[in-house]
């Protein structure tokens, strides 16, 4: 039998902890699938004495985890630590400078450094692999850099933060406040005690920027995503939505436009009838549209530590199975010195269906002022709706527009703003095409 592939992990929290035991526990289904034994040789954390649950006794303690990563007795460095600076991209550079294989679940740091981590690993002819960074346990990074080659994307979207889903899906479907389920999202271990970066949609724009980079061949830039969170949505929305034949999700969307790449994350309104509004709780899902293909949708559990053990072991294990000297794929799907600057699509050139709610004062001429504003911008209105007072002297306005762009109704929605009829903010909820 060929020798031992051998393994370091920094960092032993929920993923790390997840990856040694399931390593030991399916050790020989792994040598038999991997034709050599994988073995755990050295660990790194930050605390030695914690227990992991999991026996790792024989494995070599490291202090710290730049060392471990260069270390001459390891093959492959597992980076489970996290951050997009500090220890997780010092070592993960170490390691791959050293000419050891990579594996991380750190979208964080890839978002980041991706690139330029990327062209390290070509360079020295390693592996950098990454399955758990996008959607957990979902093999989306397999399934676009490898089985859809050929494909042209046109668009890719999805849900990418279970936090947000669960907190969605039961507002719905018990009609609770967001912050009754963020409280219990917290509770369960699903959310941070600071949540900001689930729910204002930053995670989702760090794991939508890598998906850009595989399906358009383009630099990753986190920073050019659209973001807005689901923090004001209301169960006014959720109500109204169902209504009217739409489920709210948080989707993270990149899309081919004729201005350019346009990425965005923000609560989104879909068929209650597609199949991804069919995607409840903690679970994720990925839609991809292809010129061959058509459209797949993949959906699984996208956090925790045995899915998101699942796809680090997934990444191990090609490692094991992999030829030495054999050329390895590019980490993007293309060489990371190819992949292109490109243009990015502003977000007030953005066309498609729009929600709007307007709260307006219950006074003679507010209508017709809004269908004004409305047509003075080009929108034209596929529904109206107007319900009868929730408070004293006002009134609920639902508009829903053809396809249309985000300049015209911002401009729309200004105009009504300054004819002094609102009683609250409007809010603007962009509806999505989904099959
Ligand atoms: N949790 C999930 O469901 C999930 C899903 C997908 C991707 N991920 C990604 O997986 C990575 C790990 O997440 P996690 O949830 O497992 O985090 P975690 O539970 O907070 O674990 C982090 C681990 O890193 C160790 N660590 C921190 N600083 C260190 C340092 N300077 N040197 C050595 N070790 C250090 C900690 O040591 P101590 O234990 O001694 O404190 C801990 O074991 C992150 O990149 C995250 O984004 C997580």
């Amino acid at each position: 039998m060929a020798e031992a592939l051998r393994v370091g992990i920094a960092g032993l929290g929920t993923v790390g902890a997840s990856v040694a035991r399931v390593l030991s526990e399916k050790a020989a289904e792994l040598t038999r699938q991997c034709g050599r034994p994988i073995v755990v040789t050295a660990v790194s954390a930050r605390s030695k004495r914690k227990n992991r649950g999991v026996d790792l006794s024989k494995a070599k303690w490291f202090d710290d985890p730049v060392k471990l990563a260069a270390d001459a007795d390891i093959d492959v460095f597992v980076e489970l630590i996290g951050g997009e600076e500090g220890p997780a991209r010092a070592s993960v550079k170490a390691a791959l400078e050293a000419g050891r294989h990579v594996v991380t679940a750190n979208k964080a740091l890839l978002s980041k450094h991706g690139v330029a981590l990327a062209e390290i690993a070509e360079k020295k002819g390693v592996l950098l692999n990454y399955e758990a960074a996008v959607a957990g346990g979902i093999p989306i990074i397999k399934t676009m850099r490898e089985a859809l080659a050929g494909n042209s994307v046109n668009r890719v979207f999805g849900i990418l933060n279970g936090t947000c889903n669960y907190i969605l899906t039961r507002m719905e479907a018990e009609g609770l406040s967001f912050d009754e389920c963020l409280k219990d999202a917290q509770r369960l271990g699903y959310a941070e005690a600071d949540p900001t970066f689930d729910i204002e949609g930053h995670d989702t724009a760090h794991k939508l920027s890598i998906l850009t980079a595989l399906a358009f061949g383009t630099r990753i830039s986190a920073g050019d995503v659209y973001m807005e969170g689901i923090s004001n949505i209301s169960q006014a929305d959720i109500r109204a939505a169902g209504e009217l034949g739409y489920r709210i999700k948080l989707l993270g969307v990149a899309q081919r436009t004729e201005s350019g790449i346009e990425q965005r994350v923000h609560p989104t309104m879909v068929p209650t009838a597609s199949v991804i509004a069919q995607v409840h709780g903690v679970t994720n899902a990925v839609a991809i549209e292809t010129d061959i293909l058509g459209e797949l949708l993949l959906s699984g559990p996208g956090a925790g530590g045995n899915a998101t053990a699942s796809a680090v072991v997934g990444d191990i294990a090609d490692i094991a199975k992999s030829r030495p000297g054999f050329q390895h794929g590019p980490v993007f799907g293309w060489p990371a010195k190819q992949l292109k600057p490109y243009k990015k699509a502003q977000m007030r050139s953005h066309a498609g269906g729009y929600f709007i709610r307007l709260t307006v004062h219950d006074r003679i001429g507010v209508f017709a002022a809004i269908a004004k504003r409305m047509a003075d911008n080009d929108i034209s209105l596929e529904s109206i709706v107007q319900h009868s007072a929730e408070a004293d002297a006002q009134k609920t306005v639902i508009l829903v527009t053809h396809e249309t762009t985000e300049a015209a109704v911002r401009k729309a929605t200004d105009g009504i703003t300054k004819d002094g009829h609102l009683t609250t903010k409007p809010q603007v909820i962009r509806i999505e095409r989904a099959g």
